[in-house]
């Protein structure tokens, strides 16, 4: 099995493709929908664009979208400048089984190990909430992000690119909502007091790429995510009708937005939470920036009772987000004896 630790091997079948582990070898597919933001559109044809592509993928990219193009540099380059420190260095942040946020080599996804390193950090600071996930539990615990030295203005670049993409986040969500015949405003409130977190993926060249992945196969479990992605290309999408993979073409400047499990649930299944996962290789270092729209923790997640009809009845119980976030932290942070929560286990 080459040099590769046990931990990062997936079983034989959810390993990539061999063909396309080489970078420059990606076959790049033009089928997930590219929407324009640009606000001299009309908002309806937006959202019809964006009904679509959440029914049909799960995943669309968006341009034109105002989130400046200098300040994804910046925070890009910062991303980079951290992730050359010492192991010594970026361990001094790291996170622990108590506080998430920080600096992380050692992520598994469906208790495989993935092939990159990690540093997260919450959007609001300080972030509530639960403290166990048990459910008669009704403790709370204020979760605060950790810093490091270096980069210079690490801190204060990630922070204003925090406030671009959230604003993003909202825009985006308030069409969303219009494309679901809602009220652009009807799915804001349950971003009060917000859980959601930036996720800066670096993913080293791996010498056995047909073996291990950056991130195994999973669906986002929060509202949506808008990923920043470099020009390496790697992550691939499952697509809804036959679970075929398809790989993301890298755009300049634009940005990947898939729908979560949060937003799957409200719409009753009408939007799709795509499985996806990163493909590595042998010769390039690939760099993501994904910002994970999350709910506060008092939200209950249920079909959204406007969506209800008598031919489609819910198909979800409600589940507290709260709970959900702490027990998929848990299950993230080590190999565990059992598989992590999904969302099927509130199929109703
Ligand atoms: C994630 C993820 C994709 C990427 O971090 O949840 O799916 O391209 N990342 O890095
Ligand atoms: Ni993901």
């Amino acid at each position: 099995m080459g040099g590769l630790d046990e931990d990062f091997i997936q079983a034989p079948e959810h390993r990539p493709n061999t063909k396309l582990t080489n970078s420059g070898d990606f076959i790049f597919s033009d089928e997930i929908p590219t929407i324009d933001l640009s606000s001299d559109r009309d908002k309806t044809t937006i959202a019809t664009e964006i009904a679509e592509a959440c029914e049909r993928w799960g995943f669309f990219q968006v341009i034109n979208h105002g989130l400046p193009s200098d300040l994804r540099r910046r925070v890009e380059k910062t991303a980079a400048d951290f992730f050359i420190l010492t192991a010594e260095e970026k361990r001094r942040v790291k996170r622990d089984e108590v506080n998430p946020m920080g600096y992380h080599d050692e992520e598994h996804t469906k208790n495989v190990r993935d092939w990159k390193e990690i540093f997260d950090f919450f959007l609001q600071d300080p972030t509530i909430v639960p403290a166990t996930p048990e459910p008669e539990d009704t403790e709370l615990r204020e979760l605060t992000n950790q810093w490091p030295q270096n980069p210079s203005h690490f801190r204060e670049v990630c922070q204003e690119y925090a406030r671009e993409v959230e604003k993003l986040a909202f825009k985006l969500l308030e069409l969303i909502s219009i494309s679901l015949g809602l009220s652009g405003d009807r799915l804001k409130d349950y971003f009060k007091e917000q859980t959601s977190f930036l996720r800066f993926n670096h993913y080293p060249p791996c010498p056995n790429p047909e073996l291990a992945l950056g991130v195994g196969r999973h669906k986002d479990g929060g509202a949506l995510t808008v990923l920043a992605q470099d020009s390496v290309g790697g992550l691939q999408v499952s697509h809804r009708s036959d679970g075929q993979w398809i790989s993301v073409k890298p755009i300049p400047d634009a940005l990947i937005i898939n729908i979560g499990n949060c937003m799957q649930v409200w719409t009753n299944d009408k939007y799709w939470s795509a499985e996806h996962r990163v493909v590595v290789n042998t010769s390039k270092e690939r760099f993501s920036i994904p910002f994970f729209f999350f709910p506060s923790h008092k939200a209950n997640i249920k079909p959204l009772e406007e969506l209800i009809r008598e031919e489609n009845p819910p198909c979800y119980k409600s589940y507290n987000w709260g709970k959900f976030f702490v027990s998929r932290n848990r299950s993230d942070f080590k190999k565990l004896e059992v598989e992590n929560i999904q969302i099927d286990h509130f199929k109703a």
